[in-house]
């Protein structure tokens, strides 16, 4: 660890600078942290949008573009946020499956028949994604059938200030949030690709910031073990070196599923890249999965315990107590399973994660923790923003860029070529 802590000391000291010189950097993400004018402007329409009384909120948007909001959105409101916020309903329109889409355009349409307004925040870097323009599109003309003479108030393009969507909002009237040209994708989850609709939802903005900027201040330590960011990375870089080419993020709780997949997101496209080396091709990469505790113990865990040695494993778990619900004592229960009466879910939750660590211990599976205090918005801030520290530093001692997608553009190149027939 110390000898890849060395190793990482100068790209330490280019993240550790990178704020001063704002956003003409490849880690433009970070400035975003302490932007105010930039947090102000975003506010100014959370505000003015709120005033429509939305009662539903479609984030039209794919991969760097809506992963990171449904991860915080997740997390902090749980997995039945839409049953339990009937005010503020929200749907992510992501990929083009039309039975799904269809479903989220019935559900729009019911609320405009209703009299209610809804709001279509449209996210998308280039401007030119197929999927995101194609439903884009979809909702527009909803919004155009039913307010044809004020469509536009109900619409909030996030993109590139050079991108053709920018001009296509700007023509059209629509309100406008910039994504700083060198903040990408999937580093862009603080800029007003996130913090839009999740201010909409009412996320505190401030604190998220607030945690997020406290992950870089540990992750820019010169001390290695003082350095949470490079600590996790050196710990993933090792094992990969080792042969553990494959990545777990094991988490312990329902409502961090999504930030799991932001997870998985964030390394195989930062990560998984092919160069040429002299003539030879080289590809690289650590292929990340993600897995939910309790559930995927009576799927993935005989794998993982029993199966190749070519996995290095992240759990994620909460450090919290509830005290409900209690399992309430029920005399015919007592000879089914052992010592679970009158016991909290948590604290069979508590028994089952620890169980699972030393199993991992036994079969020798290398593993980290990460111990989440409370599932708030700095805690979640903290975290997602130490990933993307992280996995700058990853992308370093792995000698590629963490902030490209070139091979992407294959698939796009050629779904273009189909589409024209
Ligand atoms: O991380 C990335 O850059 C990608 O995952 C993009 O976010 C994704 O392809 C969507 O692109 P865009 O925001 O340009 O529509």
């Amino acid at each position: 660890l110390l000898a890849i802590g060395k190793k990482l000391a100068p790209e330490i000291d280019r993240v550790k600078n990178a704020l001063s010189q704002g956003y003409e950097n490849q880690y433009a993400s970070l400035s975003l942290l302490t932007d105010k004018g930039y947090l102000e402007k975003i506010e100014q329409i959370i505000a003015l949008k709120k005033n429509l009384n939305p009662t539903m909120l479609i984030i039209v948007g794919i991969g760097g573009s809506n992963l990171g909001t449904m991860a915080i959105h997740q997390a902090l409101y749980g997995p039945f946020y839409n049953e339990t916020h009937p005010e503020l309903k929200v749907y992510y329109a992501d990929s083009t499956d039309a039975e799904y889409i269809q479903h989220i355009l019935n559900a729009a349409e019911s609320q405009l028949k209703q009299g209610n307004a809804i709001l279509v925040n449209v996210i998308s870097k280039s401007g030119t994604t197929t999927e995101t323009i194609a439903n884009f599109e979809l909702f527009l003309a909803l919004l155009i059938k039913h307010a044809p003479k004020n469509y536009k108030e109900f619409v909030v393009a996030t993109t590139d200030k050079d991108s053709k969507l920018w001009a296509l909002a700007e023509k059209e009237g629509f309100a406008l949030l910039e994504v700083p040209k060198n903040v990408g994708g999937r580093y862009s989850v603080f800029s007003a690709v996130g913090l839009f609709p999740l201010g909409m939802i009412g996320v505190n903005l401030f604190e998220l910031l607030e945690g997020a900027y406290a992950a870089l201040v540990t992750s820019t330590s010169d001390e290695i073990h003082d350095n949470l960011g490079a600590l996790s990375a050196a710990l993933i870089f090792a094992s990969y070196q080792n042969g553990l080419i494959i990545n777990d993020t094991f988490l312990f709780s329902n409502s961090l599923r999504n930030l799991g997949d932001w997870y998985r997101q964030l390394m195989a496209e930062s990560l998984g890249k092919e160069y040429d080396l002299q003539e030879n091709k080289v590809n690289v990469g650590i292929t990340p999965t993600v897995s939910i505790g309790t559930i995927d113990l009576h799927s993935v865990a005989q794998l993982y315990l029993g199966g190749p040695r070519d996995k290095f494993t992240t759990f994620i778990a909460l450090n919290e107590n509830f005290e409900e619900p209690k399992l309430p004592n029920l005399p015919s229960f007592a000879t089914l399973v052992e010592a679970i009466q009158g016991k909290s879910l948590s604290s069979i939750m508590a028994a089952i994660f620890g169980g699972v660590q030393k199993a991992y211990a036994q079969a020798d599976r290398p593993f980290m923790t990460v111990w989440l205090p409370k599932k708030n918005a700095f805690y979640i801030g903290q975290l997602m923003q130490l990933k993307m520290i992280e996995m700058m530093y990853l992308g370093f001692l792995l000698e590629v860029n963490p902030f490209d997608q070139p091979q992407v553009e294959l698939y796009k190149k050629e779904t273009r070529a189909l589409l024209r027939g």
